[in-house]
């Protein structure tokens, strides 16, 4: 894909939270009903965890890592309404990427600035006609902070907690919630106090608590920040 230029007029709408706040359904959800573009930038961090995985790299080789973020080819292939496909080097990644030790790398990982910068671009690129939905961390405070339109997502950690406990238990996996609950805290931690691109709303976005409100009502809530379609 390529970015830039005549990229100004092309409306962005970013969503930013913790894991577990819903960004992800609601995000897709969003893109799908205006017909916009969906990035997903936590699925990059984790596919370059994936990839340091597959070739035995150390997670505190900044080097290697930035060399993995700059050359590892992350494609997204979308069917219908549901997550799409994450083929990372030619391999479908989308169920590894989901995984626990994924996410424990790929916070690890995005704590590296080289890593961070080396992923500027590709998240860039993504900005394309007719609009964009931005989904993340740092979409509306780093990547694109020319957004028009922000949201930042929060949720109670027991609330998140419960919401992977049943994720994990559909997909048939034996989990604990107190162990679920102590990750999340412990991820929140490390994303939010990092030195570069903290998790934090920008000063600009709108903060939406989805704790205990249903998808449905947060995705109206979202749409209703915009404008009406014929006048984006
Ligand atoms: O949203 P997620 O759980 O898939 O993200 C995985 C990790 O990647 C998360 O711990 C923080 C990191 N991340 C980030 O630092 N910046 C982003 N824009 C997206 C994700």
């Amino acid at each position: 894909m390529s970015a830039e230029p005549h990229t100004e007029s092309i409306p962005i709408l970013t969503i930013d939270g913790p894991s577990g706040s819903g960004k992800g359904t609601i995000s897709r959800a969003v893109a799908q009903r205006l017909g916009w573009h969906y990035l997903d930038s936590g699925a990059l961090y984790r596919a370059i965890g994936v990839a340091a995985g597959w070739a035995d790299a150390d997670l505190s080789d900044h080097s290697a890592l930035m060399r993995l973020a700059f050359g590892t080819r992350i494609e997204f292939q979308t069917h219908g309404e549901g997550e799409p496909r994450v083929i990372v080097d030619g391999i479908d990644a989308t169920d590894e990427l989901r995984t626990e030790t994924a996410g424990a790398a790929a916070s690890a990982i995005a704590a590296i600035p080289e890593v961070r910068a080396a992923l500027f671009e590709k998240q860039r690129a993504f900005l394309q006609p007719p609009g964009l939905v931005a989904d993340g961390r740092d979409m509306g405070t780093v990547i694109f902070p020319e957004a028009r339109y922000k949201v930042f997502l929060t949720a109670s950690a027991v609330e998140r907690a419960e919401r992977r406990y049943k994720q994990l238990k559909d997909k048939g996996l034996e989990v604990r919630m107190a162990d679920l609950l102590r990750e999340i805290q412990a991820r929140d931690a490390r994303d939010a106090q990092r030195a570069v691109a903290p998790l934090k709303p920008a000063p600009d976005a709108i903060t939406m608590d989805t704790t205990a409100v249903p998808i449905d009502a947060v995705v109206n809530r979202v749409l209703a920040l915009l404008p009406v379609q014929s006048s984006l």
